[in-house]
Formats: structure tokens, C-alpha cells, sequence
């Protein structure tokens, strides 16, 4: 099947983020770093945070893949799957905005500083590469596509728009990604550079057995 490959506009967010945690929301990851991902509010912070990123963060690309013969509730085009792509110049700043929820969601300090350790282990090898000798960098945050779509093609068409982005600025690729993306990766370009686990803290080892994700980069169309 081949779907069409849009740019997520703000009215999209209602339609996406459900599914979005329905897909993904029960991960350790995701279920770490937003422990309200499946309450209305959780969804509704989440919302906000992306719109304000947007606003924030012009180098931040939202897409998605929609099927044309089926609709969403306002009449457009039905929303299969998503990414978040982040363009990385050198001559732009970009603050790094923190994968976690905002505001004090977690049930005590612990499980707060263990979502925050998490996460900064989570970042490493993407704050390595985001150093000025290696910009432009153009980076996956998030793809997803929901689960009775998949194995239809939106996936790679999400990944190749990104390509294509990164290759007419000659910038190199990376993802953070999961077991289950890590095949399409390697068919559109990607190789393993490194399997990412927990730092250590002795509060935390007993949380996480294995990686928190593969990381993973494409490299420039010309060198440089
Ligand atoms: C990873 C993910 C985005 C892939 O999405 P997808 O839409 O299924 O991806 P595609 O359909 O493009 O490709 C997946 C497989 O389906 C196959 N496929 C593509 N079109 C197909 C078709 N018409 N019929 C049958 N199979 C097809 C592809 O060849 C590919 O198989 P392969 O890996 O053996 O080559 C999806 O599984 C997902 O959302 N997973 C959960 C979230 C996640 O892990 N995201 C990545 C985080 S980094």
C-alpha cells in the first residue's frame, strides 16, 4: 500500500497521540519517562509539550502517513503513523528538550530520579554526535506506526522522508532505535554503532536487564 507522507499540523496531535500511547505507551521506556501516558490528562500534557517544542524548535519535523480512502473524525485524511524527525544545523541552536512528562507525576523521588537517570543514559550517544564537527545531523525521536497497519509499507515511507531530507542537506542520520525498527533501519542505509544500556547506579542495576535501545547511524551522502 502506498500512503501519502504529510506534515503533522497542530489539529493532528488529538487525533495521534491516543493511538500513539496506545501503541507505545505500556514500553519501560515510555511507561518510565511518562507514567501518565494513558489517562486523558497524561495524553493533554503531552500534547502541550509537542505543540510548544514545535513552536520552540523549528528544526523539529512532525510527519505522518495517512490513508486517503479512510477519515479521521473531522473529515481528513485517516493517520496511520507517525514520526518525529529533529534537524540538527550548525548554525541553529537547539535545546535538547527531555523525553519525560513535565511536573512531578511520579510516585516519589526514587521513581522520578530513576525516569531521569533512564533518560540520561537513554541520550548518551546522541549528545556524542551532536558536537559542531559532526552538523548537520538529522535525527528519528519517534516513529511509530499504529499496529493493524503495519507491515504496509508506512513505516519505511516514514523513514525515507527523512532520508531524503538529510540527503539533500548532506547531513547524516541517527536513531535511537528499538528491536522491532531495527530491520527497517538496516534496509533504508542504518548500522548498529552501539547497544545501550542503563549507566551505572547501584540504586537502579535490578531495573533494566539488556539495552534501552540501539543506536544507530547513517552516514552523509558526500563526506566532508
Ligand atoms: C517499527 C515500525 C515503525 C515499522 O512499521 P511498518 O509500517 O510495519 O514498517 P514497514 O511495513 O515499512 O516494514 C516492516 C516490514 O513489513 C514488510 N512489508 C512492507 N510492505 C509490506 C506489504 N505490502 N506486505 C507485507 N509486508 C510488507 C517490510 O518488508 C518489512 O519487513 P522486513 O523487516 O522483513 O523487511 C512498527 O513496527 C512500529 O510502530 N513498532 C512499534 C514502535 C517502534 O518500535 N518504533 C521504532 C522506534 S525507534
Amino acid at each position: 500500500m502506498n500512503y501519502e507522507i504529510l506534515p503533522i499540523v497542530k489539529g493532528d496531535f488529538k487525533y495521534f497521540i491516543p493511538p500513539l500511547f496506545r501503541s507505545m505507551g505500556f514500553a519501560h521506556f515510555v511507561a518510565t519517562l511518562w507514567p501518565d501516558n494513558q489517562t486523558d490528562q497524561g495524553q493533554q500534557r503531552a500534547i502541550e509539550r509537542f505543540m510548544a517544542e514545535m513552536d520552540d524548535h523549528p528544526g523539529i519535523r512532525w510527519i505522518k502517513a495517512v490513508d486517503s480512502t479512510a477519515a479521521e473524525a473531522d473529515g481528513s485524511p485517516k493517520i496511520v503513523g507517525i514520526a518525529q524527525w529533529a534537524i540538527f544545523e550548525a548554525d541553529k541552536t537547539y535545546h535538547e528538550v527531555p523525553h519525560y512528562a513535565p511536573g512531578d507525576l511520579w510516585p516519589n523521588k526514587l521513581e522520578k530520579d530513576y525516569a531521569i537517570h533512564l533518560w540520561e543514559s537513554y541520550i548518551q550517544p546522541r549528545r556524542a554526535v551532536l558536537r559542531k564537527e559532526n552538523l548537520p545531523v538529522v535525527n528519528l525521536q519517534i516513529l511509530c506506526v499504529w499496529p493493524e497497519y503495519r507491515k504496509h509499507g508506512a513505516g519505511g515511507q516514514l523513514v525515507d522522508w527523512g532520508n531524503r531530507l538529510a540527503d539533500e542537506m548532506n547531513a547524516q542520520c541517527i536513531v535511537e532505535a528499538s528491536g522491532m525498527g531495527q530491520p527497517l533501519y538496516e534496509k533504508f542505509g542504518y548500522e548498529v554503532k552501539e547497544q545501550v544500556g542503563l549507566k551505572d547506579d547501584a540504586r537502579f542495576n535490578d531495573r533494566m536487564y539488556g539495552k534501552i535501545h540501539i543506536f544507530m547511524a547513517r552516514l552523509r551522502r558526500e563526506p566532508i
